[in-house]
């Protein structure tokens, strides 16, 4: 990470904490590793998020429902989903650190480099050609440019030869082969590469014995999965249809680091999506487009979101790709959507000996839907809209504010109201204020200190609007709103607030831009 992107990484992290976003969980204990709580503000922030996406999701298409399942499942779930046999990393560490690393992504952050390599080359060419530069032609001769993109052609074949047979020497040897060294001690002395299940276990009952062994589950959607002709049944939903679902779910990462980017306890906002087998691709394609569109549309800047194909399927998929974000490390996965063929379905079908088949009334067959599943991680949502949100700012009176510029309909509180003064009948007036927009909008009332500090709090939290109750107020019932982002106030009626406030910052407004 540049220095500068992480120093603002660290103000972020330390402003999360500092303004009641997020604090490490059993902290007096000093923590607990890669685990989170999320304070008074971070609540507000995440319960909008689940917001948004749960009405786009379940409002918005009518033909997706959804559920709530349980976290402990049976076990023979996890055997059926492939998650006790392949829910694993190739692990190995530097032994001169003593750090320990994912050998796959050590590959495909060299594969990267070697990417970053080629544009150099481009951009070099590119300037001493000028407006005569002709990029393809470039990239399609130039020798050095093609050596690189041979490497890192074969190398993704390696690495996917490798990644499918479970052959941990070879990931070692393309380790060894592409010369990686341990970013943090410099050296190539690495151990064997192994695989690390990601399953927590615990036992259920009082006798510990294998038996009773059970999981927590590692992802939401195998609870869809087991439901699918419940939801099916009692809804009478017709293919192609969906179920949503929000919850937790628990990895025993080993390289947890990155704040809430990687965390052991964290949630998960998934879609399994029904279709007809051999349409699946026509619904992956129309699920990226959606899922694209929501997350631009929270005006966080369309530069900072991008796909990434996935070369290396993971054991359920036919074709995989990430929404990534521009996070302060750099792009990274915020969103996965996965054409999971109808691996799952058939597998319980297998492991429970209940059939698991869809009448197609149309079709007059039955057949096992194909899935398409869309996968959002709630913890790296919020960690994308705040770090995009965190901004230092110097003020053109030369003084500094820190400012976070939540999408107005997820700040966690909307309105701040502030009377002037703590007398004159100035928090009588507020109060009132407050009394009736409360039961539309989290509002905020505080009389204590100067108004520019006052300003200065609600502006490091996010809250979009302020409301100031002063003299005039009483005379001729009219307010200051102070906005968030320009700092600019304008005089509004009293009896206006209230429809211009639920208009702004309400979350079905910002769905209807999608
Ligand atoms: N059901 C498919 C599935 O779980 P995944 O790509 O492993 O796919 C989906 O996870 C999303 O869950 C990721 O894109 C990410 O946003 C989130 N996620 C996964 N592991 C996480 C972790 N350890 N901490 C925080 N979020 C995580």
């Amino acid at each position: 990470m540049a220095n500068q992107e992480d120093n603002l990484f660290k103000n972020v992290i330390s402003h999360a904490k500092e303004y009641g976003f997020i604090f490490p969980s059993s902290e007096i204990y000093d923590g607990l590793s890669a685990v989170y709580d999320y304070g008074q503000n971070g609540v507000e922030l995440k319960n909008n998020i689940k917001e948004y996406w749960w009405k786009f999701m379940t409002l918005l298409h009518d033909n997706i429902v959804g559920i709530d399942a349980a976290i402990f499942m049976h076990p023979t779930t996890w055997k059926a989903s492939g998650h006790v046999d392949a829910f694993s990393d190739p692990m190995l560490d530097n032994k001169d650190s003593k750090k320990r690393y994912r050998a796959d992504v050590l590959i495909e952050d060299a594969i990267a480099k070697l990417e970053e390599k080629i544009e150099k080359e481009v951009e070099k060419a590119a300037k001493r050609f000028g407006d005569t530069f002709d990029r393809e032609k470039f990239t399609g001769t130039n020798p050095r440019v093609l050596e690189f993109k041979q490497k890192i052609s074969d190398t993704n074949a390696r690495l996917k030869t490798a990644i499918g047979g479970a052959d941990m020497v070879a990931l070692k040897q393309i380790i060894i082969d592409l010369d990686i060294t341990d970013p943090v001690s410099g050296t190539k002395n690495w151990t064997d590469v192994r695989q690390f299940n990601l399953m927590f276990s615990t036992e259920m009952g009082s006798v510990a014995d294998d038996a009773n062994k059970i999981y927590l589950r590692p992802e939401t959607a195998q609870g869809i999965f087991v439901n699918f002709l419940n939801v099916q049944k009692t809804s009478r939903m017709k293919i192609p249809f969906g179920i949503a679902q929000i919850g937790k779910a628990f990895r025993n990462e080993i390289v947890a680091r990155q704040f809430i980017f990687r965390m052991r306890e964290f949630e998960q906002m998934e879609m399994q999506f029904f279709v007809k087998p051999g349409e699946e691709m026509k619904w992956y394609e129309f699920w990226k487009d959606k899922r694209m569109k929501w997350h631009q549309a929270l005006g966080l800047g369309n530069e900072n979101y991008r796909f990434h194909d996935h070369l290396n399927l993971a054991h359920y998929a036919n074709a995989a790709c990430d929404i990534q974000f521009h996070f302060p490390m750099g792009f990274k996965e915020l969103e996965g959507i996965h054409s999971r063929t109808d691996f799952d379905l058939k597998n319980h079908e297998k492991y429970s000996g209940k059939k698991l088949q869809y009448f197609d009334s149309e079709d007059n067959r039955n057949y096992i839907p194909y899935v398409v599943e869309t996968s959002v991680g709630l913890d790296r949502m919020f960690l994308s809209i705040l770090s995009k949100s965190y901004t230092e700012e110097k003020l053109e009176d030369g003084s500094d504010r820190v400012v976070l510029r939540i999408p107005v309909p997820l700040a966690p509180i909307k309105v701040a109201i502030l009377p002037l003064m703590k007398k004159d009948g100035l928090p009588e007036k507020a109060k009132e204020i407050m009394n009736e927009l409360k039961f539309d909008l989290r509002c905020f009332y505080e009389e204590k200190d100067a108004i520019g500090k006052r300003y200065r709090r609600q502006d490091a939290i996010g809250t979009p609007y302020c409301i100031t109750i002063d003299h005039q107020t009483l005379e001729d019932n009219t307010v200051t709103i102070r906005d968030r982002d320009t700092m600019k106030q304008e005089r509004v009626k009293i009896g206006d607030i209230r429809m211009q406030m639920i208009e702004a910052c309400s979350i079905n407004n910002l769905l209807r831009k999608i």
